[in-house]
């Protein structure tokens, strides 16, 4: 396993932008940072974390060939791979909310942002990033979020999480490789949040709505049923789930 611990960092996906640019890089090399002054979140937010508290981590993936609407398959491994890493703690109630935020007790623990690139034939490099809140117990102004040392009432060692994830995430990688990701999907669609149970959301345009959730489909839609029984999908930009 190759993996570079950093101390501090801006952001360790954008280290990992980096490094890729001017050398290269084995596929799963990690990139650790205990500290990083500028952690970007989902849809542009900012991931703020205590220094030294938490796992905040990318890891490389490249060679996956995948037609652009594929390209969810990743999310669910990276997802799949963090509950399945985590089930060896007493922690209950941990859950996927859509597309890809780890939940524990209905409150966020952790957060994953993939970005992308394909290249001329057709190939992807993925930097994976991942924040899992692990030792921070003090979440101020963020009374939906947790942490395993708060669940668990325990510290928590960051290392013995990090190697299950990745090992995790090679073996879910190579069965998407294989074009086997039935497995994969599955514990993802049983772990899903609030499938199959009313839930409010709110659409771009600030409207409020119930909707049911189905599922989600192999390009990432999230598929409701709405009043009158009728069936749409939306792309992750489209809505969010007011929780
Ligand atoms: C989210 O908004 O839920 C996604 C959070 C992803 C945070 C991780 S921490 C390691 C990696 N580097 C970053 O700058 N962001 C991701």
């Amino acid at each position: 396993m190759n993996i570079i611990k950093l101390d501090a960092i801006n952001s360790t996906n954008d280290y990992l932008k980096g490094l890729l640019q001017q050398q290269f890089v084995e596929n799963f090399t990690i990139v650790t940072a205990e500290n990083q002054t500028d952690g970007k979140g989902q849809m542009g937010s900012k991931w703020n974390v205590q220094s030294g508290k938490n796992l905040t981590f990318s890891v490389l993936v490249k060679d996956l060939l995948l037609e652009v609407n594929q390209i969810f398959h990743l999310n669910v491994a990276v997802a799949v791979s963090i509950i399945e890493a985590l089930s060896f703690l007493e922690i209950k109630d941990l859950a996927i909310k859509w597309p890809n935020d780890i939940l524990a007790e209905g409150k966020k623990i952790g957060g994953i942002l993939i970005e992308n690139s394909i290249k001329s034939n057709g190939e992807i490099f993925s930097i994976i990033g991942i924040g899992l809140n692990v030792n921070q117990r003090d979440f101020k102004n963020l009374p939906k979020a947790s942490s395993l040392s708060l669940l668990l009432d325990r510290d928590v060692d960051k290392e013995a999480i990090l190697i299950p994830i990745i090992e995790c995430l090679t073996r879910n990688v190579s069965l998407i490789l294989n074009k086997n990701t039935e497995s994969i999907w599955e514990k993802y669609h049983a772990c899903l949040y609030k499938k199959g149970i009313p839930m409010p959301f709110e659409n771009v345009k600030g409207s409020k709505f119930m909707g049911i959730i189905n599922g989600v489909d192999q390009s990432g839609k999230l598929q409701l049923t709405l009043e009158d029984d009728f069936v749409k999908s939306y792309e992750i930009k489209e809505i969010r789930m007011l929780y």
